[in-house]
């Protein structure tokens, strides 16, 4: 099963990188082109963007209408990737198995590079309003809840304080995993339903299942930062240690961090089963957090 899920979330990936160069034709500040480019067509996994595909699918709403939104998705996640390299946050040197921004175009330029991002991914939302109406305005609401202070920001700013407070319980460390990593997660996959038309009961769902892949992957992440290699990841590994951040893998250990992957994992299936829709992708993307190695 692995196997044939992994062939064809490579052709996923290669049917969203196909459509994503015609969002980077006007022609901005060079430095600044190049370096929006550099991050934004590197080698991540995607997920974002496909979750938006796949969230339509399940509602048999078309790639054509939710194309803005899931490049856009992808910009504001590429963007929160430069950023949490910085030195001022997590002083990072490589990423997606390069350098990381700011180590080749510099502190400054990495830092309008990212807000070039969050710019032109509203831009781009914009830009498919016409045809989508109401939905679309609805959709783009949420995205930009979910990416700023009500979602990733305020998850990234308690990550960042609670690297040096002794008490923390995890009360904290679900609202930091919930926020900087299910924030993204939930607005790829609310966003598309909104626009596929989904009611008020199948979003609620979604909206708890984004929250809570968002906490699985976060903590595959967590653990991949001890037991992953730099090689397969494309980033360096044990920085959360050295950091003293605040992870499953910290607070609990490494084999009870995976105990509570797994248990996040079946709670994340039970909350999507509740959805009468064709739900087969997530279920197996859900297995496959649990063993991904990158
Ligand atoms: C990394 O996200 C940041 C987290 C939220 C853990 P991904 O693991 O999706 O990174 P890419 O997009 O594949 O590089
Ligand atoms: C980052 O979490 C989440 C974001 C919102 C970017 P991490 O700091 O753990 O992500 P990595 O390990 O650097 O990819
Ligand atoms: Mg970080
Ligand atoms: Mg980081
Ligand atoms: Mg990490």
């Amino acid at each position: 099963m692995m196997k044939e899920f992994l062939e064809n979330y490579q052709l996923k990936i290669t049917n969203f990188e196909r459509m994503l160069p015609r969002f980077m034709k006007a022609e901005y500040f060079p430095v600044l082109h190049e370096a929006m480019s550099y991050s934004l067509f590197a080698k991540g996994k995607r997920v974002r963007p496909i979750l938006v595909f796949e969230t339509g699918r399940m509602f048999e709403c078309g790639q054509d209408k939710l194309e803005n939104f899931a490049v856009a998705i992808e910009m504001i996640h590429a963007y929160s990737l430069i950023h949490d390299d910085l030195p001022c946050i997590d002083n990072d040197d490589t990423r997606r198995g390069i350098p990381t921004n700011h180590k080749v175009y510099g502190e400054a330029n990495a830092v309008l590079a990212g807000d070039a991002l969050l710019s032109l991914a509203f831009e781009v939302m914009l830009d498919s309003i016409k045809t989508l109406g109401e939905p679309g305005i609805k959709a783009m609401e949420y995205i930009a809840k979910m990416a700023g202070p009500s979602g990733m920001i305020s998850g990234q700013c308690a990550d960042l304080h609670f690297e040096n407070i002794e008490e923390r319980t995890l009360k904290d460390l679900i609202y930091i995993h919930k926020k900087k990593t299910g924030g993204l997660m939930t607005a790829a996959i609310v966003s598309a339903a909104i626009i596929a038309g989904a009611n008020g009961d199948e979003l609620d769902i979604l909206e708890e299942f984004g929250e809570n892949l968002g906490i699985l992957f976060q903590i595959t992440d967590d653990i991949l930062d001890v037991e992953g290699t730099k090689e397969e990841l494309g980033k360096s590994i044990g920085k959360d240690m050295a950091k003293n951040k605040f992870t499953f893998v910290g607070f609990n250990g490494i084999e009870k961090a995976k105990e509570l992957a797994q248990e996040k994992a079946e709670e994340c299936k039970e909350i999507i089963s509740r959805l009468k829709r064709k739900k087969g992708f997530f279920v197996d993307l859900i297995d496959y957090l649990l063993v991904r190695k990158k």
